[in-house]
């Protein structure tokens, strides 16, 4: 029997997984971990939004959609990256994609050819990697400099050569919680420019910022033609079941992006479309709440975390991570493995989010506050 090709062959399954399966296995022993690892809001979706997918259903709207998704959600999708994130794009010029997952692996698969290269700045969500090398491209990590590995351009422009095709920005970033500083971003586009390469802005998480008004990286820019903006209704709307994010930027990128999943999903779940539609379209309130519960959140954890004796972590100021720098010599997964056992609490380890993350642990306070409490509880006293 043939074996599968190198090319999936060197895809690794992530780290964050292994921390999922030893919790679900203590669960299943009857023991109670407290949850921190995986990053999806605890909250459901708003009962307006599954109205709406009810409805559709009902209405017949049961069929496929065109490859680029239905009109009405591109052209609310263009109003929101205007409205909210200052992003100017034509309808025309965005994909309705299958979470922003598919709009990344399109928006990679779109860009960057075969050996060139995918830089990313890390500590960074690992599917970046997964993506790149499927493209049979070749992912670069640039680390960002400690203790808060914010995005730092001259380290990213410095890495740039004629192979570089394109650089993925997570901003606010999954795993440090992080806002990237606009003039370091401006700094990371215009040399993209110069090297003919792409800016990705993974925005999935761009509505959840803290301490600052959400921004569109391609707004910031001098050069929004060479940024691609990939956002996702999963995070600030609790919708990562559904499955529906976007691709938006130059028309004829978007274009091939389309063309290429006309033999991949086709099209994003037509009763999801017609959820996220509401979503985007109808009353903010349950937004609203969901947002402010974050940002209680964050603030508790933020707080906790400053007066932790044995652990130091940059203050979060989006998304909902923390990244723990404990003060000890193990490596991220044994420790992880430690909580576990020793404290029954359980974070992501840090080197699963590139070398940049060695010995450090990813916190996610998509929890309650009361399960939140309870686990920095078991993480000061095990550490
Ligand atoms: C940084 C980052 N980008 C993109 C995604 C994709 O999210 P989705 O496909 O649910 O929109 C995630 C999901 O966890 C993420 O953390």
């Amino acid at each position: 029997m043939p074996s599968p090709t190198a090319r999936v062959r060197a895809c690794d399954r992530s780290r964050i997984r292994v921390m999922f399966d030893l919790a679900d296995e203590a669960e299943r022993a009857g023991r109670d971990p407290v949850r921190l690892e995986v990053g999806e809001p605890d909250l459901d979706t708003p009962e307006h939004v599954i109205e709406a997918a009810v409805a559709a259903l009902r209405g017949g709207e049961t069929h496929y959609t065109s490859n680029a998704g239905l009109p009405e959600l591109r052209a609310a999708i263009a109003d929101a990256l205007d409205a909210e994130y200052g992003v100017r794009q034509e309808p025309d010029e965005v994909v309705v994609t299958t979470g922003g997952m598919e709009a990344l692996h399109l928006a990679v698969l779109a860009t960057v050819g075969q050996g060139e290269e995918l830089l990313i700045p890390t500590p960074a969500w690992p599917n970046y990697w997964t993506q790149a090398r499927l493209a049979d491209a070749t992912p670069v990590e640039v680390p960002m400099p400690a203790p808060e590995y914010d995005l730092d351009a001259e380290r990213v422009v410095d890495r740039m050569g004629p192979d570089t095709a394109a650089v993925v920005l997570c901003s606010p970033s999954n795993p440090t919680g992080r806002v990237a500083d606009p003039d370091e971003v401006r700094a990371v586009v215009d040399a993209a420019a110069e090297h003919d390469a792409y800016v990705l802005a993974d925005e999935v998480y761009g509505a959840l910022t803290y301490d600052s008004d959400p921004e569109g990286i391609a707004s910031m820019a001098g050069n929004p033609e060479h940024v691609l903006t990939v956002g996702s209704c999963s995070k600030a709307f609790a919708m990562t079941g559904w499955r529906v994010g976007w691709l938006a930027g130059a028309a004829d990128v978007v274009d091939e992006a389309t063309k290429v999943r006309e033999s991949t999903t086709c099209c994003a779940p037509t009763m999801a479309q017609h959820a996220a539609l509401a979503a985007l379209t109808g009353p903010r309130d349950p937004v609203d709440r969901m947002y402010e519960a974050f940002r209680e959140r964050r603030d508790y954890v933020a707080d906790r975390l400053a007066d932790m004796d044995g652990v130091t972590a940059p203050r979060p100021e989006g998304a909902f991570y923390a990244f723990l720098d404990p003060e000890t010599d193990e490596a991220s997964l044994p420790l992880a493995k430690r909580l576990l056992e020793e404290g029954d609490v359980v974070l992501a380890p840090g080197d699963g989010f590139g070398e940049a993350g060695r010995g450090q642990l990813r916190l996610s306070f998509a929890n309650s506050l009361e399960r939140l409490e309870l686990g920095l509880d078991r993480i000061e006293a095990t550490i």
